[in-house]
């Protein structure tokens, strides 16, 4: 299999099969099916939300490329009349550096310098791509979820209902069927903000937003929480972890936030501190049951990358630095960004999916059923470990 895999590597550089996860089946017997709140995907690897999904040629390209999922750019709350209580995160800013981030200990990684926040444009011209995203997700070619950021007062205030109503029933409209799935985003420049400065304040918000959501919206919604890198200890991150009860779903961790450059960064020390993270939410005593799903972000550069996060309970992965790089950092010499971001991780034949799964194999981690690996198989032995 190992001389089939480099064998793949070297054909897919030029074109990657669009039906990638049924060759990995055939050829390898490994089966990639993941999930992604509630919906069974084709394999685990998604775009996080960013500058990435900001427009229907994007999602496009994604769908062509083979690409799981999709969360669509965080867009700002508002009320019928236009107010945005968070309107300091609509802000516009183009400018965006790729470049090397070093770890105290001297490992080398990629990071986007970027200083912008959420969508800077009208409601109504993201509606149009989120009807543009249902599109595609009836079609079956690539499942795409909105993102948001509502409203967060300060502790002795109240919520603005009004905008957690009019923006939830406006995205309701654009996607018809019910259920509406959506993300709502705890992002690093909040971390950063004196509002999450305040343990308490940052619990409050984790325990009653999803509920808010769920009572704004007038269809069924599915609420994935992507939780913030928060300036506190690990210790916090797991507290965040268990008071944000009524998700679906919670993506660990959104970027770390650097307060002397005053701006959000990944790398290393972000997988570092989100493995370490997840560690501690696996562990913790059994009496606190294990029922909302786990999605992984964060420097996720490689197929082992994606299973290191398997390991601790993610059933899917949300990926944006890594389809950002210089075209000279991707293996394969055709493609788009996603195809050839795609072919490493896949198949890389030492740090590819394929490549980790016959190795938690041949290290006796992994068995096969039916005579298969199971992706989600690594998900459950991490979830009945811990
Ligand atoms: C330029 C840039 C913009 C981003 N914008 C958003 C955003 O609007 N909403 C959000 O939830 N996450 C946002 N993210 C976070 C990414 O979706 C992702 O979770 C994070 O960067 C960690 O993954 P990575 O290390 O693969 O980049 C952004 C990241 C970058 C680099």
């Amino acid at each position: 299999m190992r001389s089939e895999l480099e064998k793949d590597f070297q054909r897919f550089e030029r074109e990657l099969p669009h039906d990638f996860p049924a060759h990995v089946r055939e050829a390898y017997r490994i089966d990639l099916t993941a999930r992604y709140l509630g919906e069974t995907i084709p394999h685990p690897i998604g775009k996080g939300s960013g500058q990435l999904s900001l427009n229907q040629g994007q999602l496009e390209d994604d769908a062509a490329a083979g690409l799981a999922f999709v969360v669509l750019k965080t867009v700002i709350a508002q009320d019928d009349a236009g107010a945005q209580s968070m309107a300091a995160w609509a802000i516009h800013e183009t400018r965006m550096k790729v470049e090397r981030r070093r770890t105290a200990d001297g490992r080398s990684g990629w990071t986007v310098t970027w200083k912008g926040r959420g969508w800077d444009r009208s409601l109504d011209e993201y509606l149009a791509m989120v009807r543009a995203g249902r599109d595609l997700t009836r079609a079956g070619r690539l499942l795409v979820v909105p993102s948001v950021k509502y409203h967060l007062p300060p502790l002795a205030q109240a919520f603005r209902d009004s905008e957690y109503r009019y923006t939830t029933a406006q995205l309701a409209a654009a996607w018809r069927e019910p259920p509406l799935l959506l993300e709502k985003d705890f992002s690093p420049t909040l971390a950063g903000d004196l509002l999450a400065a305040d343990r308490a304040q940052v619990l409050r918000w984790l325990r009653e937003v999803p509920g808010r959501i769920r009572a704004a919206s007038p269809v069924s919604v599915r609420v994935a929480v992507k939780l913030m890198n928060a300036r506190f200890d690990d210790a916090f991150q797991l507290a965040m972890m268990e008071e944000c009860r009524d998700a679906d779903a919670l993506v660990c961790f959104n970027r770390l936030f650097d307060e002397r450059l005053a701006t959000a960064y990944g790398g290393w020390d972000l997988s570092d501190r989100n493995l370490r993270a997840l560690d501690l939410y696996r562990l913790r005593p059994p009496s606190t049951a294990l029922d909302r799903a786990l999605v992984g972000t964060g420097n996720i550069c490689s197929g082992r990358m994606i299973l290191e996060y398997a390991r601790r309970g993610c059933d899917s992965a949300q990926l944006h630095t890594f389809f950002q790089l210089p075209l000279s950092q991707y293996p394969a010499t055709h493609g788009s960004r996603t195809q050839r971001a795609l072919h490493a991780l896949v198949f890389h034949p030492r740090d590819g999916l394929v490549a980790g799964m016959l190795a938690l194999e041949a290290q006796g981690t992994l068995e096969r059923r039916g005579g298969a690996l199971h992706f989600l198989d690594v998900v459950a032995d991490a979830r009945r470990a811990g």
